[in-house]
């Protein structure tokens, strides 16, 4: 299948912070591909760079077979960009912001129409409306138009869900999958773990560093150990007392409940014992899959 990016050992430094070390991987067409990762880990680093607005200190990145150095004016008529911070006009309406975008690609909205419409219809209504006073989810439905209005071959985006409410987050990602019916290669970033499972791949990065790349459900399936999930009316006391166990060897905060790893991979039910000693009461103790979280941690850990 054909590379849309192909990115070998980049890095970036800023003075005596390494945002990006060693960073490598490859992009197929029409991808959805994730970067998943805390604040800080460097992904708006490596999407300035993919799309030609910072260059590499290290490394080699080619993009739709041109390098991110030299071939930059023709990438970004070719990229679409959704940077984290709000992308938009405020003082100018939905529709002026639209229109703005595809006028400096030299295209017009009616060209494109076709490509935004499942997007844009949900905002039309409202196009005469200040794209400052727009909800969350509508900015970003906008954001995401403009991205759009100049049928780019690839869409970056960074953080696009970042700060939206849950419906419009699951609405937006339905959005990105029908995307793919136009063969754009979809470059997301985001800090939500339950996010990865929707991209057809993630890579972890974790302080400049990549820690895996692979199909989501791969990714769970490389954590590899027994994972149980524990639970107790009091959780902080619940935490204290698991990691105070000799035979636990990871216990991490997890919604309600803690997930633990023991050290000889195993259940040890002197576990109940230790708890109870410890004043914890009604602890309940269940084996459970990994998700990318659990396995995000772990590499962590190795690292
Ligand atoms: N322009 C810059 N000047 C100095 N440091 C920067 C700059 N941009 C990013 N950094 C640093 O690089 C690291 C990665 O940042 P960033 O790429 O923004 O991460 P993320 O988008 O994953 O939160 C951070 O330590 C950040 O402080
Ligand atoms: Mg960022």
């Amino acid at each position: 299948m054909n590379k849309v990016i192909a990115a070998s050992a980049i890095g970036r430094k800023f003075g005596n912070t390494r945002a990006l070390e060693n960073v490598s991987f490859d992009i197929s067409e029409s991808e959805i591909f994730g970067f998943i990762g805390p604040d800080g880990a460097g992904k708006t680093t490596l999407f300035r760079i993919i799309t030609t607005l910072l260059l590499p200190d290290e490394g080699k990145m080619t993009i739709m077979g041109l390098d991110c150095r030299t071939g930059y004016r023709q990438l970004r008529k070719n990229i679409g960009y959704m940077p984290g911070r709000f992308s938009l006009y405020p003082d100018l309406s939905v529709e002026e912001n639209l229109n703005f975008y595809a006028t400096v690609f030299g295209t017009t909205v009616k060209e494109n129409y076709d490509l935004i419409y499942d997007i844009y219809s949900h905002i039309e209504p409202f196009k005469k409306r200040l794209a400052g006073k727009l909800s969350g989810g509508m900015k970003q439905k906008l954001a995401l138009s403009c991205a759009l209005i100049h049928k780019p071959g690839l869409l970056v985006l960074d953080e696009p869900t970042t700060g939206v409410d849950a419906v419009s987050r699951s609405e937006f990602w339905v959005m990105l999958k029908k995307l793919r019916q136009h063969n754009i290669t979809i470059v997301v970033s985001t800090p939500y773990m339950d996010e990865a499972m929707k991209c057809d791949r993630v890579a972890l990065i974790q302080r400049g560093r990549l820690l895996s790349i692979n199909q989501p459900e791969k990714i769970r399936e490389e954590f590899g150990r027994k994972l149980f999930s524990v639970t107790a009316p009091e959780k902080f006391k619940l935490i204290n007392a698991l990691r105070s166990f000799p035979g636990i060897r990871t216990a991490y905060p997890f919604g309600d409940s803690v997930h633990v790893t023991f050290k000889e991979d195993e259940f040890d039910d002197s576990i109940y014992k230790h708890l109870d000693r410890m004043g914890v009461i009604n602890a309940r103790i269940t084996e459970t899959k990994a998700g990318i979280e659990d396995s995000f941690l772990e590499l962590m850990q190795k690292e």
